[in-house]
């Protein structure tokens, strides 16, 4: 099964037209949701995954990343260990669509003196859409292997107004009332509750007033966060609901001034200015 895999993403997938990737993502999604474990329970959920058996997790996470899950959940194993994921090839609907949000409802808000901040910029995408518009972005994620693979992108294209650096969104310092604007796009479901109003209270301090923050989450349709494990890809994250999602932000001196939810399932991206 795992070569076919491998074969899939190497070889057949790029030979594909669009609408037939779609299609089969679609069936590959459905198998694998027969291999999601999810609760609205936090301890119940931790409970679980520490009673995983080794070959369960052997592929991303080691027993001992799981063990230390409460601090450390496997999300952020998972994640330090890739070196090349693009939104673009993993979830290109969404991609497209929330292309079209960044550059018709935020990137309006930028100027060419602006500092912006990207956390959690993975292969730096989203920084690459609108690094034209600004003066300089700071870049940062987990994953060294994923910021070594947007230097290299950004040499390849010439962008030379981006910084890349490996950071961890929890234990990052930003210096207070330095940024235009900021990007934090899919980060929150790899960030185990206690810790995500310390990371939105941090980039509130960062931001200059009236400064504007775009977000991108995948959310849960259920009435409570939902904690979820998926056994195929070894990955956990937490989906909280609209409601929840949108609280941090504004218990938080943010202010929503822009939404769009970008899949049924449920996708949302919003932008707030600090109040
Ligand atoms: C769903 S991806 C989103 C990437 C990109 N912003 C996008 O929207 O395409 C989540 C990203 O968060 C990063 N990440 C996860 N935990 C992090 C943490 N504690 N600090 C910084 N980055 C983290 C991962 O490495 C990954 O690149």
């Amino acid at each position: 099964m795992n070569s076919i895999k491998k074969f899939w993403k190497t070889k057949i997938r790029v030979l594909l037209p669009e609408w037939l990737k779609q299609t089969l993502s679609f069936v590959g999604n459905g198998f694998q949701k027969s291999r999601i474990f999810s609760t609205t329970d936090r301890n119940e959920f931790l409970t679980k995954i520490m009673q995983l058996s080794d070959n369960e997790h052997v592929e991303n996470c080691s027993p001992d990343a799981i063990l230390r899950s409460d601090s450390q959940p496997p999300a952020r194993v998972w994640w330090s260990k890739q070196k090349d994921w693009k939104a673009k090839d993993v979830t290109p609907l969404r991609y497209e669509r929330l292309s079209k949000f960044i550059m018709e409802k935020f990137a309006p808000y930028l100027q060419p003196d602006y500092i912006v901040c990207d956390m959690a910029c993975a292969c730096g995408d989203f920084s690459f859409l609108i690094a034209d518009k600004v003066k300089q972005i700071e870049a940062f994620d987990l994953s060294e292997g994923m910021i070594n693979t947007a230097k290299n992108i950004a040499k390849r294209k010439n962008i030379n107004n981006i910084a890349f650096m490996s950071a961890d969104a929890v234990q990052i310092k930003l210096e207070e009332n330095k940024y235009d604007a900021f990007l934090m796009l899919g980060l929150l479901t790899c960030i185990d509750d206690p810790h995500i109003d310390g990371i939105v209270k941090k980039i509130h301090l960062s931001m200059k007033q009236k400064a504007k923050l775009i977000i991108k989450d995948s959310l849960t349709l259920k009435n409570n966060t939902e904690y979820v494990y998926n056994y195929n890809t070894r990955y956990s994250a937490y989906y909280h609901t609209q409601k929840d999602y949108i609280s941090f932000f504004e218990n938080n001196g943010f202010r929503l001034i822009d939404m769009i939810v970008l899949e049924h399932n449920l996708s949302m991206s919003c932008i707030f200015e600090k109040q």
